[in-house]
């Protein structure tokens, strides 16, 4: 297919959809990054628990985002020569799959760490003296998060290429121009 046939662009919803995650996303990584730079007490707790709040919301998003991509929600035909389009779906899934394990990874932190959520309500630990399970867990969310950041950061550094290099219309086509399909 010439790439300048491309058909349309993805459907409003998935737009929204698909920028709203990466916005959460880049949130959620610098504030967990940085939930140690706060001072512990209000401001430390404040700052998890916005962690902890955005995450809930992405997995909200998230929900929605599979479960419209399964339905009604475009699926574009790749604008690549096969073996790269094969690559480019090969990194989406990858994609969703690391978000899944970041945002189940994060629910299970809460859980076995025990959390105080804005000093509204505590969750309670799940095995308190555990601490081993505690770092384990901690690990493994962290490690989900940085390769969730680092595909998302070369997935970004694709959509840029094929905009200012390879002219294709790529990036057009998770865009929502005023008035356009
Ligand atoms: C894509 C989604 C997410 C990303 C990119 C992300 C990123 C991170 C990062 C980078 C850290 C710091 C890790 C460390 O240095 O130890 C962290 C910690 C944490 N995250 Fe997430 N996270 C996500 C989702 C969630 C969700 C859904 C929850 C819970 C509902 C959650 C709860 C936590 C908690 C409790 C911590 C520990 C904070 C602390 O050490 O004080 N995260 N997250
Ligand atoms: C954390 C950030 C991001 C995540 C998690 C993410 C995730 C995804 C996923 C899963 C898809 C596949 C959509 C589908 O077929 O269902 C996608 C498509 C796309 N993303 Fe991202 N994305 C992020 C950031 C970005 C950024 C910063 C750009 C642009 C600079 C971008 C541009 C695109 C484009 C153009 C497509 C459509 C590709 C095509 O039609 O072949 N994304 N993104």
């Amino acid at each position: 297919m010439n790439h300048a046939d491309t058909p349309a662009r993805y459907d409003a919803r998935t737009i929204l959809l698909h920028w709203t995650t990466a916005g959460l996303v880049v949130a959620l990584w610098a504030l967990g990054q940085t939930i140690d730079w706060f001072p512990k007490g209000t401001l430390r707790i404040g700052a998890r628990g916005t962690h902890i709040l955005l995450g809930v919301v992405l997995a909200a998003v998230l929900v929605a985002r599979i479960r419209w991509r399964l339905s009604g929600g475009a699926r574009l035909p790749s604008a690549e020569p096969a073996w790269l389009g094969r690559a480019a779906k090969l990194g989406h899934g990858l994609l969703y799959l690391l978000l899944v394990a970041a945002v189940l990874l994060g629910v299970a932190n809460v859980w076995v760490r025990g959390d105080n959520i804005f000093n509204l309500f505590t969750v309670p630990a799940f095995d308190p003296g555990n601490k081993a399970l505690r770092h384990q867990v901690g690990d493994l969310h962290e490690w989900a998060a940085n390769l969730l950041g680092g595909l998302a950061l070369l997935h970004a550094a694709a959509a840029l290429f094929h905009h200012q290099v390879l002219k294709d219309g790529v990036l057009l086509r998770m865009r929502r121009l005023r008035g356009a399909g």
